[in-house]
């Protein structure tokens, strides 16, 4: 039996490598800061069994037709929807993802986007920067209240429950909207069920941690905004097109909002004329919210063992389209 060839698809740690090497002969794109040309991706995938791939790459119709031989592309995220996945279905191939391991990591980025943009903690950042501190005063640069808040979570699964238990310790309220009910978020922290309408309503602090579907997809828009209080501090550290960026851009400009932290944008990466950017009230960071490096290796080792599990016949370890599977090859 030949070994399986991989590709991967940017340069990731070395544990993860190592992980591949002792079942596949692999190439990989060996770059930090530029992702693999659409061409190059083509082309390497057209010889590959299995893939290796970041949430930049697309992974569509034209991939699969690419890609005869290819049996899986283990995504290095939890969110897969750069990957169309009944297309993928269809020619039968495998989608797994990293779910978990990213969780806590991605938990504290939200906290830190909810306290920076409640607290004004950038823009009080640069306005020393720029010489711009003259006094203390009573009413200098005063910003929301977290302890003792309302936080509305949309989308309260994996990561969302731990930005919950994360509010537990500033003694907050915390309300959650899903399709489904999360009982056992519920008993746990006591979060409360809302309808979206209500809980955009009764927050301080929206957090959204939904994954990017097509129900999902534009979800936050004026309409919504115009729900939210003048006080609220709104947070994205899910995917950018959940968001309407220009009614996001308007709230905060029309102060319908207070506030905004964003970890994602509709178009990433955003560059220095974004519209968003002008604004006093929004911290924003480049799509770094799994980005420790203990987190980057698992969520890499963790891509490679379900590349490796699903081109050496073993139980793949997570799955998005299992059903693949049963075809047998
Ligand atoms: P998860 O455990 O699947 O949680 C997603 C939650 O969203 C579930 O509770 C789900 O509940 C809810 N949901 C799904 N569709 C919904 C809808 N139409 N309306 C309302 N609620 C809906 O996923 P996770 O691991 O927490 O990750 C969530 C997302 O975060 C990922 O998909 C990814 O896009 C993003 N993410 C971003 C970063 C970053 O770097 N910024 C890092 C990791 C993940 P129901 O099924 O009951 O609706
Ligand atoms: C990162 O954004 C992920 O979905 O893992
Ligand atoms: C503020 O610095 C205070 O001491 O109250």
């Amino acid at each position: 039996m030949p070994r399986p060839r991989a590709y991967i698809t940017r340069r990731i740690p070395h544990a993860a490598l190592e992980i591949v090497a002792a079942a596949c002969d692999y190439t990989l794109w060996d770059s930090d800061d530029q992702p693999v040309p659409r061409a190059v991706l083509l082309r390497e995938a057209a010889q590959a069994d299995g893939v290796l791939t970041m949430l930049s790459d697309k992974l569509d119709g034209e991939f699969a037709a690419a890609a005869p031989r290819c049996r899986v592309v283990a995504n290095m995220a939890v969110g897969y929807d750069n990957a169309d996945v009944p297309v993928l279905t269809a020619h039968g191939v495998l989608l797994t993802n990293t779910p978990g391991v990213l969780t806590d990591t991605t938990a504290d980025l939200a906290w830190a986007l909810l306290m920076a943009a409640a607290r004004r903690i950038v823009e009080g950042h640069k306005l020393i920067e720029a010489g711009g501190w003259k006094s203390w005063s009573p009413l200098f640069m005063v910003g929301q209240e977290i302890s003792g808040a309302t936080l509305g979570i949309v989308g309260a699964g994996r990561i969302g429950s731990a930005v919950a238990r994360r509010a537990r310790g500033f003694d907050m309220r915390v309300l959650y909207h899903n399709r489904h009910r999360a009982p056992a978020l519920e008993a746990e922290i006591g979060a409360e069920y809302h309808s979206f309408d209500d809980l955009l309503r009764a927050a301080d602090f929206v957090v959204v941690l939904v994954p990017l579907t097509a129900e999902t997809r534009g979800m936050v828009g004026a309409r919504e905004f115009a729900l939210m209080k003048p006080t609220t501090v709104f947070v994205n550290a899910a995917r950018g097109p959940i968001v309407q960026e220009q009614a996001l851009v308007a709230a905060l400009k029309h102060g319908q909002i207070a506030a905004a932290g964003l970890d994602v944008f509709e178009h990433e990466p955003i560059g220095a004329d974004h519209p968003l950017l002008g604004l006093p009230n929004v911290v924003v960071v480049p799509h770094i919210g799994s980005a420790t490096l203990a987190t980057r290796t698992r969520m890499a080792t963790t891509a490679a063992h379900n590349l490796v599990a699903a081109l050496t016949g073993q139980p793949v370890p997570n799955p998005v389209n299992p059903e693949v599977l049963g075809h047998g090859d």
